[in-house]
């Protein structure tokens, strides 16, 4: 593999990529956040004698001591509370008190010396105990869509299925925690975050701060890891920038493992009720999916379960709800794959079941109801290879062998289940800049506000600005990260490749076309650029371009598709489920940069396992806490749970989504394989899981 396939790999696994916490700053403060051991309920006080008399000691702040001065509803916040808590505490880990003192040690050893008095009320911690108070809120998507007659539907099905379908709370588990630094100089801010998107902590930032935008600058460097927690400003961020304000010095928050649990968003817990018809045929009459999410008191955050099942299947009748009820949890957020993620869990158990009610085989089930068109909103899709996906996949994987009867597959003492499913992702698209700069020399620069969580950026933007200019990929400096740089969305939704890759795209193609004219011939060669640059006297030239999606509403619906295939083992003895064999195959238009492509698929895979089967956050009704404070109690996949897995594109270029034809696949792999697990065990074991993580009680019967 040449070091252009991942051209951030090297520094990386050398140890030499610089995070947050790596990064020295001259004067530095370390700030400690204190979180309440408890709640939800009422401070009635905090001791903070002891923690200041730790040497190195400057400062502890508390509810009041540093105010937010401007408002406090940014789109961009990840929630409305971002300044320390009390008295009102809205639930356990909320921060309470900031320490602040010359180094790290000295602020963690203050932080567990500041005393909190609380006094707490049970929590509301439990979905399911609070079903009846789901209420719908509105926020950027409907959370109530009808098509056609549901009842009259109902009514000419042969075959009806109706379940409830459970998904876990789960938490990010980034391997490198949250965190910001925070210099101010004069009226103006610098902030260093890791963070999925500086223009949006900046915005945010300057509102709550009271300060105009363009005093604020924010960085970030590589993310280890963002996965949505990222995607929005956090109480944290804001405390660094008041507590640095206050001091008069920079001032550094790291979140710890325990803090990363409570102090930013999480998965928040869904409860799913879905109802499928069809006639005998396998036809869909039907598709109700009502999904309720758990949601923080006084915050919105909606996890719209229902949005895969809006438009995956070709159904004339069909109805979808998403509600919310408010418990004493933390602010929940995006995470990876959000919506359709959990949503898929339970639409596609459901097809599963559908299947087997009607004796047919749950592929062809899938293929009698491919959706030609947005079934909801009637709009035809812009690229859609999924038929594709369904049959690359299923002949890699051998579908064809399976024998239908549950548990009728056996290897020794162990059962072997098959089990598919379908994956849709909505495509993200947000507006983009780039610049492109030759320099004598011949290096070329890329410069745009996009981040480098670990996804591959680097490898798709090297690839998209040499490619026009004929150029050699390891030539190309990819510069990420900045609001000093060409303005982007932020690196989530699986849109920056698309988004920022057309930016990319359209300056280096006029860049290109700059160069031709600066050397009076339209057939220059790579080699004649520095010879330009030299004869017009430039030491570089550099083009600018803004993409733009159209958001036509009249015109396409957009989506990224997968069809996965799985094989479980289950011994007889103790039925712990194993995954023994992953094929995904995944229409998502062009792939740039199929090594890291494959990567990313791979690891939504491997995160999808873990919905399967790991993870899940409970409460501890005493404290109001999760249980979780480290990765020790918070069970991801590791090498020895992560199995064979293959990974397909179809051929596709989709250039209705973006100019260089991608959409996205960011999250794609994440959804379906937790259903497909799911289905897998019920063909090895003919128990239907409709929860995940399955547990090993449930399949003890
Ligand atoms: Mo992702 S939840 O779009 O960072």
């Amino acid at each position: 593999m040449s070091a252009a396939a991942r051209p951030d790999a090297a520094a990386k696994v050398a140890g030499q990529a610089r995070y947050l916490a790596d990064l020295p700053w001259p004067d530095l403060l370390e700030g400690v956040l204190v979180g309440s051991p408890r709640g939800p309920g009422v401070l009635l006080g905090l001791d903070l004698e002891a923690a200041r008399r730790v040497p190195g000691v400057v400062a502890v702040f508390a509810a009041g001591d540093l105010p937010a001065t401007g408002a406090v509803d940014h789109w961009a916040l990840g929630q409305t509370r971002v300044g320390l808590a009390g008295p009102d505490l809205a639930h356990a880990g909320e921060p309470v008190a900031l320490v602040v003192a010359s180094d790290r040690g000295a602020a963690r050893e203050a932080a567990r010396r500041v005393g909190v008095r609380v006094r707490t009320r049970p929590p509301r911690h439990r979905l399911d105990d609070h079903l009846d108070e789901a209420i719908a809120i509105e926020d950027w998507m409907p959370s109530d869509t009808t098509v056609g007659d549901l009842a009259a539907g109902l009514a000419e099905a042969d075959v009806v299925v109706e379940g409830e379908y459970r998904t876990a709370s789960r938490h990010h588990a980034a391997l490198e925690p949250a965190g910001a630094v925070a210099r101010w100089e004069g009226d103006a801010l610098e902030l260093w975050t890791a963070t999925q998107w500086v223009y949006g902590v900046r915005a945010a930032l300057a509102q709550v701060l009271g300060v105009p935008v363009d005093r604020v600058r924010v960085r970030t460097g590589p993310v280890g890891g963002g996965f949505g927690a990222k995607g929005s400003a956090w109480p944290h961020e804001v405390l660094a920038a008041l507590a640095a304000r206050a001091l008069g010095r920079p001032v550094r928050i790291l979140l710890d493992r325990r803090q990363s649990f409570t102090a930013h968003g999480f998965q928040p817990a869904t409860v799913q009720r879905i109802t499928l018809a069809a006639r005998r045929d396998g036809t869909l009459t039907a598709i109700r999916h009502h999904g309720v999410s758990a949601a923080a008191a006084g915050e919105d955050y909606v996890e719209h379960a229902s949005l895969g099942s809006r438009g995956m299947y070709a159904c004339p009748n069909i109805e979808t709800r998403d509600r919310v009820v408010r418990l004493d949890l933390p602010q929940p957020t995006f995470m990876r794959a959000p919506h359709e993620g959990p949503g898929m869990v339970g639409l596609e158990i459901a097809m599963d079941e559908l299947a087997w009610a009607l004796g047919r085989d749950p592929l062809a089930l899938r293929l009698a109801n491919y959706a030609e068109a947005d079934p909801t909103s009637g709009r035809p899709f812009s690229s859609k290879a999924l038929r594709e996906c369904y049959t690359l996949a299923a002949e890699r994987f051998g579908w064809s062998a399976r024998v239908p009867e549950p548990g009728a597959q056996r290897r020794g003492r162990a059962r072997i289940g098959f089990g598919m499913a379908s994956a849709l992702m909505t495509t993200f698209r947000s507006a983009a800049n780039a610049r492109v700069t030759l320099e004598r020399g011949g290096t070329l620069l890329v410069e745009s506000a996009a981040h480098d969580i670990g996804s591959g950026i680097h490898a798709a933007l090297t690839r998209i600005a040499a490619e026009p200019l004929g150029l050699d990929p390891d030539r190309v400096e990819v510069r990420l990260g900045d609001t000093n740089l060409p303005e982007a969305g932020g690196t989530f939704g699986s849109s920056a490749t698309l988004s920022v890759g057309s930016a990319v795209r359209e300056a280096a193609v006029a860049l290109r076309r700059r160069l031709e004219e600066l050397g009076g011939e339209p057939g220059l060669r790579p080699e004649e650029y520095d010879e330009v640059l030299a004869l017009r006297r430039l030491e570089r030239v550099s083009e600018a371009a803004t993409w733009t999606p159209k958001r036509d509403p009249g015109a396409w619906a957009m989506n990224a598709y997968g069809a996965v295939f799985v094989e479980v083992r289950v011994d007889e003895d103790l039925p712990v489920p194993r995954v023994t064999r992953v094929v995904g195959a995944y229409s998502a238009g062009r792939i740039i940069s199929p090594v890291t492509a494959r990567s990313q698929v791979v690891g939504g895979l491997i995160w999808g396992l873990g919905q399967a089967l790991l993870e899940a956050s409970p409460v501890d009704p005493a404290t109001g806490r999760f249980v979780a404070t480290a990765l020790s109690g918070y069970r991801v996949p590791t090498q020895a749970d992560v199995p064979a897995i293959e990974v397909l594109f179809a051929e596709e270029s989709d250039p209705r989504a973006s100019v260089i034809g991608a959409r996205g696949v960011g999250e794609i792999g994440t959804i379906g394989i937790g259903a497909a697990i799911a289905n897998a065990v019920y063909h090895a074991t003919g128990i239907r899981v409709r929860e995940v993580p399955i547990r090993v009680q449930t399949l003890l019967g």
